[in-house]
């Protein structure tokens, strides 16, 4: 093992940091966006043009994996790496979260979860052992902590009781996950948009100590403003010299905002899940291609973007290739959106590296109010 897993800070801009996380499958860039290939797959898209958008990690995910195919089964065909034909880090969630808002009939003890799947309602039990044992099979080079996340809003017990078995639950990870040299292992602070449960939370962490620490339980229906209201205080309470990750987000104004407040990784279906919809994601905002305004449209969706959909295809092809139900549809929209992505992760890590974040965040608003023309 040449490469170990860690963490180099190069430069910071008031809260927000770049840097760089090293790994057996290659470095991460950061702040970074991780596409979701909850799957095995990134939908509508290779795993090499996945890359060329300019992404250094995907997320998979243990809940759908352990269902279809099963882990063991991407075991013994050689790992998740090799089975979806992309050789760079990946990182999966435990399933817990997945669990909550997918699964039929669950049922919730301090051992773990039973639950029904979604697929064909077959019973299955997932417990912070059972998920390490999968992360592991699958391969995974950042395995998150096995966590339960209250949907918002919720009574201040009911958030407290559940952080608390999120944090017996991340004790039985560490231990079950065990000494691992090239791979991480992610704790997942809780507490929902309560200081003190978040404080509770993140000492914890600290005191059970891990390779990273995510900031869970949030974009789950509490709003922006609540959500930046615990991401001003709660990435401080995690150890500055490790790497920090907002789970589930989010919309562009919303990576921005989590990057300025010391946040260092994030994942989100939006911009692939959107593509397969109709909507793109650009400079100046979101496009509803579906838009009859854009039927006679000659121009790119957005003329300074680099993308095949952008360089190749007019408004007017993407507008009927959606109306027609055409798969090249989702393929096209899927790469503008990590594309602009990835290119807003670039320009948000150059920005924090040259010192001039609050002018990069100044054009990034002022762009979005003139809106699409
Ligand atoms: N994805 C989005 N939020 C969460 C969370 O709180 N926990 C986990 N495990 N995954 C998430
Ligand atoms: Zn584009």
């Amino acid at each position: 093992m040449t490469q170990r897993f860690s963490f180099t800070l190069n430069a910071t801009d008031g809260k927000a940091r770049t840097g760089v996380i090293q790994t057996p499958r290659g470095e991460i860039r950061t702040p970074a966006f991780m596409p979701v290939g909850t799957a095995a797959t990134v939908k509508a898209m290779l795993p090499e043009n996945v890359r060329a958008t300019g992404a250094d990690i995907l997320l998979g995910n243990t809940y759908h994996l352990m269902l279809r195919p099963t882990a063991e089964r991407i075991d013994r065909l050689g790992g998740l790496h090799k089975f979806m034909n992309w050789d760079r880090p990946i990182l999966t969630d435990s399933g817990g979260f997945q669990v909550m808002s997918l699964a039929a009939l669950r049922k919730l003890t301090e051992e773990g979860v039973r639950f029904s799947s979604h697929i064909d309602g077959s019973k299955h039990m997932l417990s912070p052992e059972r998920s390490m044992e999968i992360q592991r099979l699958l391969g995974s080079d950042i395995v998150m902590c096995f966590d339960e996340c209250p949907a918002l809003p919720a009574s201040e017990e009911t958030v407290a009781a559940s952080m608390r078995l999120s944090m017996r639950w991340a004790e039985r990870s560490k231990a079950a996950f065990g000494d691992r040299p090239g791979h991480a292992l992610f704790g997942i602070q809780q507490g929902g948009v309560t200081k003190d449960l978040r404080a509770e939370s993140a000492e914890a962490l600290r005191a059970i100590g891990f390779d990273g620490y995510a900031v869970g339980g949030l974009a789950v229906g509490e709003g922006q403003e609540a959500m930046f209201g615990v991401l001003d205080y709660a990435p401080d309470m995690l150890p500055e010299d490790k790497p920090r990750y907002l789970m589930g987000v989010g919309k562009p104004d919303d990576i921005v905002g989590a990057v300025e407040r010391g946040i260092d990784m994030m994942d989100c279906v939006l911009p692939s899940r959107s593509g397969r919809t109709g909507q793109a994601w650009t400079r100046r905002g979101q496009v509803n291609i579906k838009n009859a305004r854009h039927m006679d449209d000659p121009r790119p969706l957005d003329e300074t973007c680099t993308c095949p959909a952008c360089r190749s295809y007019s408004r007017a092809y993407l507008h009927h290739v959606f109306r027609a139900g055409e798969m090249i549809s989702g393929m096209l929209l899927t790469w503008h959106n990590l594309h602009y992505y990835q290119e807003l992760m670039q320009g948000l890590r150059t920005a924090i590296a040259a010192g001039k974040l609050a002018d990069f965040v100044r054009d990034f608003h002022a762009l979005r109010a003139e809106g699409d023309i």
